[in-house]
């Protein structure tokens, strides 16, 4: 057998801990696998005092995260820290630059820096591997980055973040009030640092980015994805959802179009019933749609310790088998320098139906308003309920759903209704997401 790969630790909370505990519970395991013992030599986080929870014998600890990446005692770098900026930037920018090759889990690191960490592994003959920065344990980056290499696709989407989807699920299932659900993700170790990347669709935003790029061969472009997060959704929508035949999820979806990669993510209703609509908790998936194999879809634990520490653990793996003047494949699936521009297609040419809820003034009137508007945008209504008048704000609630018509479209009907006065507040809009 030969040396053991020799790992550098930068990052010691949920993913990092329970990496340390993966790489010693199953050390024989990856040893036979790899071919080599993996072992943790040298670590770094904030704090050298706090508890960790798992034994750290015979790890040396450096002060600073630089410093472990381009240390000699290493063969591999594993970036655990998270930030789109330093230290995970120099760190790991130093480790390629010292010729180690890279693990991270980074999905906002990769996002903003991932084409020019991608052109500096490839010009230094390195890895830079990230199965875990995307859909935490589901091995989605090996499958569109090696297996569907001959496809060109045609979508991209999912559910792309554990906690969002953690929350939806008991909010739902549980009628608990969304802070309850967030604090209990947070528990379960689901979360980013700042859950606000969470909730607010950053995360998923990031992720879907990444996904983009390797699926239409395009540089990386957060900016260009449509953002919208679930803080806004309440159970009275979820409810709503599911009597009209719906279930709501935080999708990140990328299409490609005749004007552009349509980039999105937002609270979408599926169909109850559907494959997507069954995905539950803190499981993610991914759905790709394209020319070869047709579409498919892989399920599995989006977030937590154990199954983010399970995808890292298979890159490095890789890097334990791979062989010393062994040409490594593109990071992106396809050489940095020849990935096209992302051309954005504009989020008011988006199609497809909609669900809305609106808090209306209980007066005559109001109906003709909506119909007017609604026509005047040559948008058909699939149905169009009047609740009963609440009590606490004399409001009357009334739900509607569109048949197929535009983002455009929708919005200038709003506007019209809002000026004719009928609204009380502004109204829910949940984007209705056509399914193969
Ligand atoms: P975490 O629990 O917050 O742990 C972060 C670790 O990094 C801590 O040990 C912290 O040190 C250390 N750290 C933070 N800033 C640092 C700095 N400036 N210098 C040195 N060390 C620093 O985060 P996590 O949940 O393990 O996530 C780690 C990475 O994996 C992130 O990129 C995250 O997006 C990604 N990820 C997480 C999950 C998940 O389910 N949690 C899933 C997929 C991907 P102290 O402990 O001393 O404060
Ligand atoms: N905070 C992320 C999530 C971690 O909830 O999905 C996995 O990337």
């Amino acid at each position: 057998m030969d040396a053991p790969l020799r790992i550098g630790l930068a990052g010691l909370g949920t993913v990092g801990t329970s990496l340390i505990s993966l790489l010693s519970r199953q050390a024989d395991l990856l040893a036979q696998r790899c071919g080599r013992p993996l072992q943790i030599t040298a670590i770094n986080a904030r704090d050298k005092s706090k508890d960790r929870g798992v034994s750290l014998a015979n790890m040396q600890w450096e002060e600073d995260p630089v410093a472990l990446a381009k240390s000699d005692e290493i063969d591999v770098f594993v970036e655990l820290m998270g930030g789109e900026d330093d230290p995970a930037l120099s760190s790991v920018t130093a480790a390629l630059e010292a010729g180690k090759h890279v693990v991270t889990a980074n999905k906002a690191l990769l996002a903003k820096h991932g084409v020019a960490l991608a052109d500096l592994a490839e010009e230094r003959g390195l890895l830079l591997n990230y199965e875990a920065a995307v859909a935490g344990g589901i091995p989605i980056i090996k499958v569109m980055r090696e297996s569907l290499t001959s496809n060109a696709v045609s979508r991209v989407f999912g559910i792309l973040n554990g906690t969002c989807n953690y929350i939806l699920t008991r909010m739902e299932t549980d009628r608990i009030s969304f802070d309850e659900c967030l604090a209990d993700a947070q528990a379960l170790g689901f979360a980013e640092a700042d859950p606000t990347f969470d909730i607010e669709g950053n995360d998923t935003a990031h992720k879907l980015a990444i996904l983009a790029s390797l699926a239409f061969g395009t540089r990386i472009a957060p900016d260009a994805i449509y953002l919208e997060g679930i803080t806004s959704i309440t159970i009275e929508d979820i409810e709503a959802a599911r009597d009209l035949g719906y279930r709501i999820k935080l999708l990140g979806v990328a299409t490609k179009t005749a004007g552009g990669v349509e980039s999105r993510v937002h609270p979408a209703m599926v169909p109850l019933g559907s494959a997507i609509a069954e995905i539950g908790g803190v499981t993610n998936a991914v759905a790709v749609e394209a020319d070869t194999v047709g579409s498919l879809m892989m399920s599995g634990p989006g977030a937590g310790g154990d199954a983010t520490a399970s995808a890292v653990a298979g890159d490095i793996c890789d890097i334990a088998k791979s062989r010393p003047g062994h040409q490594h494949g593109p990071v992106l699936g396809q050489p940095a320098g020849t990935l096209l521009p992302h051309e954005r297609a504009p989020m008011a040419s988006h199609a497809g139906g909609y669900f809305i809820r609106m808090s209306t003034v209980d007066q005559p009137g109001t109906m003709a308003s909506i119909a007017t508007r609604m026509a005047q945008q040559e948008i058909s209504l699939e149905s169009i309920v009047q609740r009963k008048v609440r009590d606490d704000t004399g409001a009357a609630p009334i739900i509607l759903v569109t048949h197929e018509t535009t983002e455009q479209a929708i919005r200038k009907a709003l506007e019209g209704i809002a000026a004719d006065g009928r609204l009380k507040g502004e109204a829910q809009m949940i984007r209705i997401e056509k399914l193969a």
